[in-house]
């Protein structure tokens, strides 16, 4: 089981105290992905540490960007690419995720590759094609790299307190894995009061958690739930 906090655009947790709180929970690896700012805080810490995003060069003319030798570099362990908000907000297309995830993987780093469709898409029924078409992206570019996890993030629970049941959910993490055979985390809302139901499906490989992972005590019994799911 994989456990990843994403910080999003927020401080986050004092990195030793988070560590010292995970320090006995076994059986579940935990990844804590901080701005990049917060990134050495956090390896220093000893914290296995993601970036948010990466791009796909070792360096050029791209202001606002991180390369993988960069994170690499600050101690990073890996990093997100393809999240609902950098593909809402930021514009940032297959293609551009399929890059991002092939040269980090290329430099050594692990990848959380998320997917997952809108409430509009969901309504229309296109849930499957959507899913689909971004899951074979990463597929083309990466294949079934073993330093590559996916998440299923419905973008409609993504902070907005409604979780996919866990029905909804494995169906969706069973459709990835059928078109790309590795470890699928959920995201949406997921909170220490849902975590172990979801944790029990058979195919929720973990979980990638926003809101909850900027509080200690939160995070941590997500983490404690995912440990117990497999035990
Ligand atoms: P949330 O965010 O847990 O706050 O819904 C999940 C994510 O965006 O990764």
């Amino acid at each position: 089981m994989i456990v990843a906090g994403n910080w999003k655009m927020f401080v986050g947790p004092e990195p030793s105290a988070l560590a010292a709180r995970l320090a006995s929970i076994e059986g579940v690896d935990v990844v804590v992905a901080p701005a990049y700012t917060g990134i050495c805080p956090c390896v220093g810490a000893g914290l296995t540490t993601y970036a948010q995003n990466v791009h796909w060069e070792p360096e050029g003319a791209y202001t606002g960007e991180v390369s993988p030798a960069m994170l690499l570099e600050a101690g990073a362990a890996g990093a997100i690419v393809g999240h609902s908000e950098r593909r809402q907000y930021f514009g940032e297309s297959d293609t551009a995720v399929a890059r991002r995830a092939r040269a980090a993987l290329g430099a050594g780093l692990g990848v959380i590759a998320c997917v997952g469709e809108t409430q509009e898409e969901r309504d229309m029924g296109d849930t499957e094609t959507v899913l689909r078409v971004q899951v074979e992206a990463i597929g083309d570019s990466c294949g079934p790299h073993d330093r590559l996890v996916l998440a299923y993030e419905p973008v409609w629970a993504i902070g907005t307190g409604r979780t996919a049941t866990p029905e909804l959910a494995q169906e969706a993490h069973a459709f990835i894995k059928s078109l790309l055979d590795r470890p699928v985390l959920y995201g949406g809302s997921v909170k220490p009061d849902n975590a172990a139901e979801l944790m029990a499906q058979p195919d929720i490989d973990g979980a990638l958690v926003g809101g909850a992972s900027l509080e200690i005590d939160s995070f941590a019994s997500i983490c404690e739930a995912a440990a117990r799911s497999r035990s």
